[in-house]
């Protein structure tokens, strides 16, 4: 079958190790089960696999990807939840201390066909076209746990995204915009600012430029190049968000500005089968999309991996199988 495989590491040039090629059919393993991909999303987790992040020599070729819909072996629709966990750790599988994610440990979803646990199958909502569907598992996952689980906001609050076309990011803005809260966001371009306030942003700034108000809460999966303005952002009781750190993980904490303004800081990643279930009738139900900045045939799938490291998308690249 088709499929895109991590082939080498590369630090400085990830996509220089995408493969495309052909690779044996997966063979499911006791209560796992196959899905034929109709259509399967990039994220930057599959940018950091490529730089040697989480995978080790050993394990390469792994095919990438860790979003996916498609037709199970019983022809229903289907979208895969990517967090593979132990059945006995409990209902939510991204506190199993021993979870990986589809492309950590077994093969992921950039494939005409991927193997996942029978229970991993969420059905797709005929409202979703495949194309969309393929979008939420990860990104769309993870940005609806921060802002509905973790956020703890007030309804009509204010807040700030850093960063506007990403895959997280502009599921936040879009999502927290639905929901009726003030909305900033910061863009890296003028083009990525127009997205967001397209997106139903209240306003978007320059990367580190004064918001006009302070802000309850702060999305932040940047890291070192927004996490100080992150906090100069947030009045006093506020809280950051935080499930990534893009450019880099060890940004200086100002313990002093955290304690003296009583801040807090609140991790987040991914979510469980049910919020996934939950995320995919939210969006049948209230007409939420996710941003798509391009829609690939799968074999053209290098195009897609040169444009995320190249910071240049506005929104998820999906590819078709
Ligand atoms: N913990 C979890 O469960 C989880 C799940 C999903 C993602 N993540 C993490 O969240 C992060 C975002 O993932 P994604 O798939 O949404 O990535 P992506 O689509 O590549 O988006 C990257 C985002 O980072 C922003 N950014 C701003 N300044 C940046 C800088 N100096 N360098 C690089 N990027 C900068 C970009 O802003 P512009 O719009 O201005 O370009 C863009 O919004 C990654 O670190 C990923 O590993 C974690």
């Amino acid at each position: 079958m088709l499929a895109i495989t991590a082939a080498r590491f590369d630090k400085d040039a990830p996509s220089a190790g995408v493969e495309v090629g052909d690779r044996p059919e997966p063979a499911p393993d006791e209560g796992w089960t196959t899905v034929s991909v109709r259509a399967a999303a990039l994220n930057h987790h599959d940018i950091f696999s490529l730089r040697g992040v989480g995978l080790t020599q050993e394990q390469l070729p792994m095919v990438l990807g860790s979003d996916a819909a498609g037709v199970d072996e019983d022809g229903r629709e289907v979208i895969v939840h990517a967090v593979i966990g132990d059945p006995s750790a409990g209902e939510d599988e991204s506190y199993d201390p021993k979870r990986s994610l589809l492309s950590e440990v077994h093969n992921g979803t950039l494939a005409e066909k991927v193997a996942v646990p029978r229970r991993n199958l969420v059905p797709k909502p005929p409202e979703l076209s495949f194309e969309e569907a393929a979008c939420l598992p990860t990104a769309w996952l993870t940005a609806y746990r921060m802002l509905f689980e973790r956020a703890g906001l007030e309804p009509g609050a204010a807040l700030l995204v850093q960063g506007a076309g990403g895959g997280v990011n502009s599921a936040l803005i879009r999502m927290a915009s639905a929901a009726g809260y003030r909305v900033y966001a910061t863009g890296r371009s003028e083009a990525k600012r127009d997205g967001a306030t397209r997106l139903g942003a209240y306003a978007a700034l320059p990367p580190g430029e004064r918001l006009p108000e302070r802000v309850s809460v702060v999305f932040d999966n940047v890291g070192e190049a927004t996490w100080s303005h992150s906090l100069r952002c947030l009045r006093p009781g506020g809280r950051i968000v935080t499930c990534g750190a893009t450019s880099g993980q060890a940004p200086s904490a100002e313990l002093n500005r955290v304690f003296f303004l009583q801040l807090s800081v609140l991790g987040s990643t991914m979510g469980s089968r049910a919020h996934l279930e939950r995320l995919a009738e939210y969006c049948a139900r209230s007409g939420v999309r996710p941003e798509i900045d391009r829609v690939l045939p799968l074999a053209q799938a290098k195009e897609g991996f040169a444009a995320m490291e190249r910071g240049e998308l506005f929104g998820k690249v999906v590819f078709t199988v």
